[in-house]
């Protein structure tokens, strides 16, 4: 039996699309709580494949006003917003256009600029503008949503690299490394902060890294996505028979 050490709340589901209906279900409820306390609401879209179902799900949701939701992304790659790997591009098909989000709500992380520390930090100026702080000061997202790489990463924090240990920024240039193009992301105090946070894992490819995400013991710097340990907000993994394996 493969030891576990979960932190948050664990949802196994049979299947893909239904993991991806109750991720939806969680986001909406999220926003509907974030809209009731404070009269708006934010969420930070993870890209990769995996939650596009999700997303396409989450703009049929009934109950959510989308007049008062602001959407920003945790981490975007350095190809132009209408390229097949920009995460904009997939967040725009499936849930901003789904729910026709007024553009002025939806802040694109400009990652195809020539000087990607400089878009870095005019991106966490829009974060500060627009998200508003928790105790403490940094900025709290009503919703992160996260997912995991083969490897353990998360938004783009990967194994090895030093930007899993910053801390005194919101968001961070990555640097292009072999085949992977340059990027940014959020850091760790944006995900720690987050009032929610859905860690999204579905297929038997992610079988390794969610063991490495739940072992007793291990470290963030090789399995990035462990850090969600130290989300102080509520945290809650979805993830499929495929991708949880044999209990
Ligand atoms: C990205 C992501 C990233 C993603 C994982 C999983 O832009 O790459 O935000 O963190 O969640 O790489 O990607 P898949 O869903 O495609 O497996």
């Amino acid at each position: 039996m493969i030891q576990r050490v979960v932190p948050g709340t664990l949802v196994v589901e049979h299947s893909a699309d239904q993991a991806a209906r109750v991720a939806s279900a969680c986001i909406a409820r999220a926003l509907v709580e974030g809209i009731g306390r404070s009269g708006s609401a934010t969420i930070a879209l993870s890209g990769g494949k995996t939650p596009r179902d999700t997303y396409v799900a989450l703009a049929r949701e009934p109950g959510v006003d989308w007049t008062k939701v602001r959407v920003f992304w945790v981490d975007e790659r350095a190809v132009a917003p209408t390229d097949d790997r920009s995460n904009y591009r997939w967040g725009k098909a499936t849930l901003i256009d789904g729910a026709r989000i007024d553009a002025d709500h939806v802040h694109r992380m400009p990652a195809d600029g020539a000087d990607l520390d400089a878009a870095a930090r005019e991106y966490e100026q829009t974060i500060r503008t627009w998200v508003s702080a928790s105790t403490g000061g940094t900025p709290s997202f009503d919703v992160v949503v996260l997912g995991a790489g083969d490897d353990g990463h998360t938004a783009s924090l990967f194994p090895g690299e030093p930007t899993v240990d910053i801390m005194d920024r919101l968001v961070a240039p990555v640097a292009a490394l072999g085949a992977r193009e340059a990027r940014l992301t959020i850091t760790r105090p944006m995900i720690e902060r987050a009032r929610n946070t859905i860690v999204l894992v579905l297929g038997a490819e992610k079988r390794g890294a969610l063991e490495r995400a739940w072992a007793p013991r291990g470290d963030v710097h090789d399995t990035p996505v462990r850090l969600v340990a130290g989300c102080r907000g509520t945290l809650t993994w979805i993830v499929d028979d495929a991708a949880c394996g044999p209990a």
